[in-house]
């Protein structure tokens, strides 16, 4: 599938990679522009730029060569790739400005836009850079995460520019999104809670979150923008998705009922600690030679909570995560809780459910129908689940954004 992508080249010591990506671009069929920040030249040498795309390497707004070109430039394309990303890239985009070629391109163009961050580990963390990320990530620029490894500096650490495989990974994502989903807003809930018993303690569960980021993952690459509240796992953000991180059920719930009326559809694939500790100690409790007896009270029942809070055009979605699969007690716990879709998973087979990257999941629908949907990868799942929704989901003439 040949398309065109518009591929920016910011000010960072990775901008010399930009014509490594070209040359993997073109080879996949696609037709590669280049557009260079005046500090992108400084590390880029432009007539090896052109020589790569085929094409002259456009830089200057006022060069009498683009000047009248730049909207045609945004409109034309299909993907507008900004890699690698400066901070101070990023920085204009959060901001809107447009003050040379490229951030102009960026506030021109409505098709996908693409951010692969490329700097030092501590300007990548700064908070100031943080929120830039955040706001970006919200308005639906897609970012694909920087690596950890050498960086310029000599150290070691998070902020090398993503492999070539990530990016054209990203891109193939951005370039086959789903129309039915795009610009829907989905929230997803992912992974276990913590509940503390003291400041090194906790209730936990054995739950990893892959289902739940691969529920991401599927709608983000859809075209939704989708918002991730997760609870502690080991696993990395998806890209393009703004996420949340809580620890215990509380917090989770309310970051998911904060954000629940900003969202068209609701996942609740977190596995929500059932109790907490009534009164958690303040300091780490020492042993004494003596028992211990810990005093838990019921956490509020999340999944119900947003079925009286939701609005007769939105949809939300339940797990269950069960021994046994017994469909009349399934069919019981979706009404109870009030979901438009339940996804019940057998934790007692091998090889399936909660740490595994494999699963099988029964659908069950409030009219009492159900299906099967095999044992698969979360990654292939999460996409059947979603083929399901679209069945019996009306989708919203457009998102509440
Ligand atoms: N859930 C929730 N809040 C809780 C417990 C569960 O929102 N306090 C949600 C889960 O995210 C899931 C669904 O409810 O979407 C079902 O979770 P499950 O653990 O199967 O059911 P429970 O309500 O905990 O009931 P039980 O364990 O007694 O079967």
């Amino acid at each position: 599938m040949s398309k065109k992508i518009l591929l920016g080249v910011t000010g960072s010591i990775a901008a010399y990679k930009a014509l490594d990506l070209t040359r993997l671009l073109r080879q996949d069929g696609h037709d590669v522009q280049m557009v260079a920040t005046k500090n992108a030249l400084r590390f880029l040498p432009r007539l090896t730029a052109e020589v790569f795309t085929g094409h002259p390497l456009y830089s200057d707004m006022f060069d009498p060569a683009c000047s009248v070109r730049h909207i045609d430039l945004a409109r034309e394309c299909d993907a507008l790739l900004v890699a690698p990303a400066s901070a101070d890239f990023l920085s204009k985009m959060a901001l809107g400005l447009a003050d040379d070629l490229l951030s102009t391109l960026c506030l021109a163009a409505t098709c996908p836009v693409l951010v692969a961050p490329a700097m030092e580990e501590n300007m990548y963390l700064h908070p100031a850079i943080r929120e830039h990320r955040k706001t970006l990530t919200a308005r639906g620029v897609y970012e694909i995460a920087p690596e950890t490894g050498p960086l310029a500096s000599g150290k070691e650490g998070l902020g090398r520019l993503a492999s070539m495989e990530a990016i054209r990974k990203a891109l193939d994502i951005c370039l086959t999104r789903n129309g039915r989903w795009s610009g829907i807003r989905v929230l997803v809930s992912a992974g276990p809670t913590h509940e503390p018993i003291d400041p090194v303690r906790f209730i936990g569960n054995r739950s990893s979150g892959k289902m739940g980021y691969a529920l991401a993952t599927a709608c983000a690459s859809r075209g939704a923008h989708v918002t991730l509240v997760s609870g502690p796992t080991a696993l990395s953000p998806p890209a393009g998705v703004d996420i949340r991180q809580v620890t215990s059920a509380q917090e989770l719930e309310n970051s998911i009922n904060q954000a629940f009326p900003d969202h068209d559809i609701c996942f609740m694939a977190a596995a929500v600690s059932d109790y907490r500790l009534t009164l958690p100690h303040p300091e780490k409790r020492k042993k004494d030679g003596n028992s211990w007896t810990l005093t838990l009270e019921e956490n509020p029942d999340i999944l119900a909570g947003l079925s009286r809070l939701k609005a007769p055009d939105q949809f939300l979605v339940g797990f269950a995560a069960e021994s046994k699969l017994d469909h009349k007690k399934l069919l019981d716990k979706l009404r109870k809780k009030g979901a438009d879709m339940l996804l019940a998973n057998n934790i007692s087979q091998p090889g399936i459910g909660f740490s595994s990257d494999e699963n099988e999941i029964t659908m069950l629908l409030p009219d009492g129908s159900s299906l099967c949907m095999g044992k698969h990868p979360k990654a292939v799942l999460a996409n059947k689940i979603l083929d399901e929704v679209e069945k019996v989901w009306r989708f919203p003439p457009r998102s509440r954004q």
